[in-house]
């Protein structure tokens, strides 16, 4: 057996008396615990050891230069259109909320300016919801491409959303499940080296962040989800990467739904002119940053909306990956309603409660082997700022499996929270735009 250049031991000892990594040491490690060499209970400790001792800007740039460097690039440099004119890419990640539809009519709208958007997204685990499990509700959708595929739909219709593939970042896949079952998955450096690592790997030329900042988010509080957007920037733009982040409100679920079937329902209401404004203002701020990162000012994105542009791109690119996008889409088989308690105005829905609501319903999965329900989900009749009155349905359930009703209707119960008639909750959903420094 070769011979190692470091010992892990002693990467764990720097790390937990608060030194920093050498660019070497945090090469080997993350070579080490690719190929296996350093096992995941070291590197389980290593990861607390950072957990409480975080990383300086040098050391997370290499960190997540190491990760990258365990697999593949992808390089859109070449990309064209049918007509052989070159291509600017832009994409969105976002951190992570619940009812968090907004990648769907993004896509197609941004798409719509001719502005690449090479999309690869995730299934979800745990509270927040996966895109491709929303996109799976689609009859016949396929979210498996190759990267042959991904390019010849990029030229072709300028959208696409898909799996990432094995390929990339492929220390991270390790790294991240290893974080999900140790309890440091909520480290600002590795958090930001994880999203990085994929995002700069992907290759996009523009790179748009959604950090969402409450209840339902991985930050709680506005100086942590500040600082993690600082830090994502910073590094995308270090990487040559065009990279911006919005903060926004996750305290309150976006729209009207938190599911799979449910949320596409409501991205095509987008597409078509309408759904709920917090939606279709979320989508449009990003779109607008996404378009200008790659060099398209001053356009008019709701009017995309309005028009049907954006629709059209949709429905390409949903029957290009083999959906239909007129099919009925699946209707869970049970529904039960949760009604106002007390008259006045309703201060707060719970984003954290009712994704967690939506995960019981079988909206999401405990373990990555598990299957979604399509049709389950929680449906809002009302938002924050609203006025009630009494027995007024606020929530409806949805599920194939009734025997979880009581847990969801006791969160989403919980969730709530009613005021008098003269409170005013605050409903501002963009907190902030941060820019590189
Ligand atoms: N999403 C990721 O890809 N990585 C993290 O660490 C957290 C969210």
């Amino acid at each position: 057996m070769a011979t190692e250049a470091y010992d892990v031991i002693e990467v764990i000892r720097t790390k937990r008396a608060g030194e920093s990594l050498s660019p070497e040491l945090i090469d080997w490690t993350i070579d080490a615990y690719t190929r296996g060499v350093i096992a995941e209970e070291q590197m389980a400790a290593l990861n607390m050891a950072i957990f409480f001792q975080g990383m300086n800007r040098a050391e997370i740039a290499r960190w997540t230069a190491a990760m990258i460097a365990s697999g593949e690039r992808m390089d859109f440099s070449t990309l064209t259109d049918r007509q052989g004119r070159p291509l600017a890419t832009a994409d969105k990640h976002s951190t992570g909320g619940v009812g968090d539809k907004i990648t769907l009519p993004l896509a197609p709208l941004v798409a719509s300016f001719g502005v690449a958007v090479p999309q690869l997204s995730g299934r979800g685990l745990g509270h927040t919801g996966g895109t491709l499990d929303k996109l799976e509700a689609i009859p016949g959708w396929r979210a498996e491409l190759s990267n042959e595929e991904m390019f010849a739909q990029l030229s072709e219709l300028q959208a696409v959303i898909c799996a990432a593939g094995a390929g990339l970042a492929p220390a991270d896949k390790k790294l991240y499940a290893l974080r999900d079952v140790t309890g440091t998955v909520e480290s600002i450096p590795l958090i930001a080296s994880s999203i990085m690592s994929k995002k700069i790997a992907e290759g996009t030329g523009t790179l748009v962040l959604d950090v969402k900042v409450g209840s339902g988010a991985f930050m709680k509080d506005e100086v942590n989800a500040r600082e993690l957007a600082e830090t994502m920037v910073n590094l995308g733009t270090d990487a040559g990467v065009n990279t911006v982040a919005l903060l926004t409100n996750m305290d309150t679920p976006l729209g009207l739904t938190a599911g799979n079937a449910i949320e596409v329902e409501e991205s095509v209401e987008v597409l078509a002119g309408g759904g709920p404004e917090d939606v279709v203002e979320l989508t449009c701020a990003l779109a607008t940053e996404m378009l200008a990162g790659a060099g398209v000012h001053d356009v008019d994105v709701r009017e995309a909306l309005r028009n049907g542009r954006a629709m059209d791109y949709w429905r390409r690119m949903i029957s290009a990956q083999g959906g239909d996008p007129d099919a009925s889409l699946p209707v869970a088989a049970e529904s039960q309603t949760i009604y106002a308690p007390a008259d006045g105005t309703l201060l707060k829905l719970d984003a954290m409660d009712i994704g967690v609501a939506a995960w019981t319903l079988g909206a999401g999965r405990a373990r990555k082997e598990d299957a979604v329900q399509a049709g389950a989900g929680v449906r809002l009749h009302a938002k924050p700022g609203a006025q009630v009155r009494r027995g007024q349905p606020i929530a409806t359930l949805l599920t194939d499996t009734p025997e979880k009703f009581e847990r969801a209707a006791a969160l989403v119960e919980g969730s709530m929270l009613i005021g008098t008639e003269n409170d005013r909750p605050d409903t501002r959903l963009i907190i902030d735009r941060v820019a590189a420094n």
